[in-house]
């Protein structure tokens, strides 16, 4: 067993998530899944803020959050104090979204028709290492500005 990690989603992306899910699992991970599971309409900043405030609870490697676009869900979860969510869109930002701004949540959008799978570049998150340095300097920046 690997690590920890939460998931969730609105109504924009049950099966994206459910793919997410059944890979993280097969990768070895425990995932912590928070639905939403049913087409029925959710809002995401709610989705965000559950999926960011159980993180935040500690005990998680990362968080993955989805909806039709993955932007409205990433731009919610920011404003969350000490949450750094990448909203990704292939396999290089996804690599640099850990090596450089070791980012604690992805995004993904389930309408979205991304070039490579969308597994893949969860995969490129997965198997990256944060490369600290001038690169942690940056992030402590970021954390500055929350204030
Ligand atoms: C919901 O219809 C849709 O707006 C939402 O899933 C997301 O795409 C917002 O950014």
């Amino acid at each position: 067993m690997k690590g920890k990690c939460v998931l969730a989603n609105d109504h924009g992306a049950v099966e994206l998530a459910a793919r997410i899910e059944k890979h993280l699992e097969e990768r070895g991970y425990e995932v912590n899944y928070l639905g939403v599971s049913v087409p029925e309409s959710v809002d995401y900043p709610d989705m965000a803020e559950k999926a960011c405030k159980e993180y935040l609870n500690g005990g998680y490697e990362f968080g993955i959050l989805c909806c039709g676009t993955g932007i409205g869900i990433s731009i919610a979860a920011n404003k969350i104090h000490g949450i750094r969510c990448a909203l990704v869109q292939d396999s290089y930002s996804s690599e640099k979204a850990k090596q450089h701004n070791n980012a604690n949540f992805l995004a993904f959008g389930g309408r979205v028709q991304y070039k490579e799978d969308p597994l893949a570049i969860l995969d490129a998150f997965i198997d990256a290492t944060f490369e600290g340095g001038r690169h942690q300097t940056r992030i402590d920046k970021i954390s500055a500005l929350e204030g």
